[in-house]
C-alpha cells in the first residue's frame, strides 16, 4: 500500500471512531512507523510502505481508536521547542505548562534588574528545583534557557525519574541536573537553599475523574493526575516546604488546576511570602501562581 492510501484509510478509521484531531493523529502515527518527516508524506505520497510498516501503522490506529494517546504510541511530545520522550509512566507535557517557564524566567529577569545587573540572564550560580518532574520537561526547558544553572528534579515515581533522566541526557543537561526520588522536597537537604522552585503538581480531584477524557483517565498515571479528592490537597505542603528550601528573595512558581486558585492563593497569605502574582493561560484560566520568599525571615 502507498503512503497516501494508508494515510487516507487511517484518517477515515479514526474519524469514523470519533477520535479528536484524527488527521493529525494519522499523520503522526504514519510518520512514526515510516521514520520520516512531514515533507516526505506530502512530497512522496506515492512511496510504498513496507508490509511491516503498513501492519504497524494500522495496529497503532486501532490502539488510538481504543483510547491510547497518540504521544504514548509515538513515544514523543514537543515542549518548549524540544522533543521529549514520553512513556505511560509520565504525564504528557501540556502547552499550558510553558507558562510556568515563562513566569519563572520573567521573575528571574526582574530580580536581575532590581539587583542592578544588566547582563543577559544566564542563570549563573542559580540553584533551581523542579518538584514532580515527570518527563523532566520543566527542568530541561529551564536548563536550556539558563545554561549556568544547577538543577534538582524530584518525583515520587522512580519510573518517571528514569524518563526524566533520559530526557536530560538527550538534550545534554544531565551533568547539571540531579534526580531525587522523593515525596515533594522531603529528601532534599535543607541547605544550600534554592533561588527558584517550580512545580506542576498533580491537581485534579478524584471527584472529577468521571469527567476526564478516557485518554487521560485510563492512560496517564494516576499519581501524575490526582492531587486528592478535591485536587488541591498537595499545595499546602508544597508551599510550606518550599518556603523552608528557598533563599530569602527566592521565587516559587506553581501551576494551578482550572479551579485551584481559591484554595491555593490564601496559602500565600502569610508573612513569609510577598509579591504574589497570578498568570492566566490562553483560555483565560488562572494557570500559574508565583511568589517571592520575604527577604527578612519573620521573627
Ligand atoms: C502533573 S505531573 C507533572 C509532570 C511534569 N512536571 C509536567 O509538567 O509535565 C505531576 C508529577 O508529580 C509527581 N508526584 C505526584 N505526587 C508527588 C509527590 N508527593 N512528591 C513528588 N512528586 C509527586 C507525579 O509522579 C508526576 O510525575
Amino acid at each position: 500500500m502507498d503512503a497516501r492510501t494508508a494515510f487516507k484509510t487511517g484518517i477515515g478509521q479514526l474519524r469514523d471512531a470519533g477520535v479528536s484531531s484524527f488527521t493529525l493523529a494519522a499523520e503522526l502515527l504514519l510518520l512514526h512507523v515510516a521514520a520520516k518527516d512531514r515533507t516526505w508524506l506530502y512530497a512522496h505520497p506515492e512511496d510504498e510502505l513496507l508490509p511491516e510498516q503498513e501492519q504497524r501503522f494500522f495496529a497503532l490506529v486501532t490502539r488510538r481508536i481504543d483510547g491510547e494517546p497518540t504521544q504514548y504510541l509515538t513515544g514523543k511530545q514537543e515542549f518548549w521547542s524540544l522533543e521529549f520522550e514520553v512513556t505511560p509512566a509520565v504525564l504528557i507535557p501540556r502547552p499550558e505548562t510553558e507558562h510556568v517557564i515563562e513566569v519563572a524566567l520573567d521573575r528571574l529577569a526582574v530580580r536581575e534588574i532590581r539587583a542592578g545587573r544588566k547582563q543577559t540572564l544566564s542563570g549563573e550560580g542559580l540553584r533551581i528545583a523542579d518538584i514532580g518532574t515527570g518527563s523532566g520537561c520543566i527542568a530541561v526547558a529551564l536548563a536550556k534557557d539558563l545554561p549556568g544553572a544547577q538543577l534538582v528534579a524530584t518525583d515520587i515515581s522512580p519510573a518517571a525519574l528514569e524518563v526524566a533522566k533520559r530526557n536530560a541526557q538527550r538534550h545534554g543537561f544531565a551533568d547539571r541536573t540531579s534526580f531525587i526520588e522523593s515525596n515533594l522536597l522531603d529528601k532534599i537537604p535543607s541547605l544550600p537553599r534554592f533561588h527558584l522552585i517550580v512545580s506542576n503538581p498533580p491537581y485534579i480531584g478524584r471527584n472529577e475523574a468521571p469527567t476526564l477524557a478516557r485518554e487521560v483517565r485510563d492512560h496517564e498515571p494516576a499519581t501524575a493526575l490526582f492531587g486528592g479528592e478535591e485536587g488541591y490537597e498537595l499545595y499546602a505542603d508544597l508551599i510550606t516546604k518550599s518556603a523552608e528550601h528557598l533563599e530569602p528573595g527566592g521565587i516559587l512558581v506553581l501551576e494551578l488546576g482550572h479551579n485551584s486558585l481559591p484554595a491555593v492563593q490564601p496559602l500565600f497569605d502569610t508573612p513569609q511570602w510577598t509579591d504574589v502574582g497570578v498568570t492566566n493561560d490562553l483560555a483565560g484560566i488562572p494557570r500559574v501562581i508565583a511568589a517571592e520568599k520575604f527577604v527578612s525571615e519573620p521573627g
